[in-house]
């Protein structure tokens, strides 16, 4: 992604140092934060200095391979324990737990530790280029649906910060944009953690494509007032049945959208497909700190003494969600098990 005139990536790897673009500064900074060890890789998804599927993913697998470069001798044990520590930061995210998968998956055929160091910095930068490149063909096949002129809305954020690169709902409008179509996105706020009006927006402003931010509240309104022809998000985790989950709220955007007679897509990577888990359902979603909800920027902006519920993901049915927008083209959900084989 280019900011300030210079191309960057969400995360990478140099000389046994993870660096990202601390993702909650922005807007008001543009920082890019070093990770130096496993407690600080943890630290970071946790909190959301780096955060969206596909970037955790990646970060992921390049924080396993950074604690291997730190391994006095050949542990195993040692390595699954790092690797169930970086899985639990956050339990929705399915590529996560396949970032990590992926590096120890290549590491399997060492034999020393030097092989293994080798094999995972390997694999978790063919990993991070990977992703980045399903993100672009998502990118291609998105545009497909966006027509010039084409109003759409996003929830939280899905962009190129989410992900490697590129972005998987804003890659389809960012290429739409590319293509000279004229456009414009409504970003939902997203409460409480803001991802649209902070993050979702800051990308397309950057990019010049035309937007607003409205309450998460307010995409009802637009919908039924007939000014939203495409609603595109991201997910977390898709089930095999092609029930999604993605950021809290997404489900009402869905069933809006169903009722308003507007399509409605998910854009994800088969990464993010979780081909063992049969339906939504089955999908554990994140319960995070009730502090997001009464608190903004270390203000409580709450009444004293009440207390907040905070699932961070909801799931959307199937039913609702007209394409699933991969890299290798666009699926009805019913259709994303035939996926499955391709992808084991
Ligand atoms: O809690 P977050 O900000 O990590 O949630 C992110 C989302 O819900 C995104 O839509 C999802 O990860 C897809 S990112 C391409």
């Amino acid at each position: 992604m280019l900011i300030n005139g210079k191309t960057y990536r969400t995360v990478w790897m140099a000389d046994g140092l993870i660096h990202a673009i601390n993702q909650l500064l922005i807007p008001a900074e543009f920082e890019i934060i070093t990770f130096h060890d496993t407690s600080e890789v943890v630290d970071a998804i946790r909190t959301m200095v780096v955060r969206g599927a596909p970037a955790i993913g990646a970060l992921g697998a390049y924080g396993l391979a950074q604690a291997l470069q730190q391994l006095p001798r050949l542990d195993m044990d040692a390595i699954h324990r790092i690797k169930s520590q970086l899985q639990q930061t956050r339990p929705t995210a399915h590529d996560l737990a396949h970032g990590l998968k992926y590096v120890l998956d290549h590491i399997g055929p060492a034999r020393t530790l030097e092989e293994m160091k080798a094999l995972a910095v390997e694999a978790a930068e063919t990993y991070a280029e990977s992703s980045a490149k399903a993100c672009k063909q998502i990118g291609a096949h998105g545009n497909a649906l966006i027509e010039d002129g084409a109003r759409i809305l996003t929830h939280c954020n899905a962009g190129a910060l989410a992900t490697v690169d590129f972005g998987t709902a804003l890659a389809a409008v960012r290429m739409a944009h590319y293509d000279g179509k004229s456009i414009f996105v409504y970003v939902d706020e997203t409460r409480p953690r803001l991802q649209g009006s902070k993050i979702t927006a800051w990308e397309l402003a950057q990019e010049g494509i035309a937007h607003a931010i409205i309450a998460d509240s307010a995409a009802g309104h637009y919908m039924r007032s007939g000014d939203i022809d495409i609603v595109i998000t991201g997910a977390d985790r898709i089930a095999a049945n092609g029930d999604a989950a993605n950021k809290i709220g997404t489900y009402e955007k869905a069933v809006l959208a169903g009722e308003n007679n507007i399509p409605f897509y998910i854009a994800a990577p088969l990464s993010t497909i979780d081909f063992q888990i049969r339906s939504g359902g089955d999908i554990p979603i994140e319960e995070r700190d009730e502090s997001e909800i009464l608190y903004i920027d270390g203000q409580r902006i709450a009444s004293p003494t009440s207390p907040a519920m905070n699932p961070a993901f909801d799931v959307t049915p199937a039913k609702y969600i007209r394409g699933i927008i991969t890299e290798q083209g666009i699926f009805k959900p019913e259709d994303i098990k035939t996926l499955a084989d391709r992808h084991a």
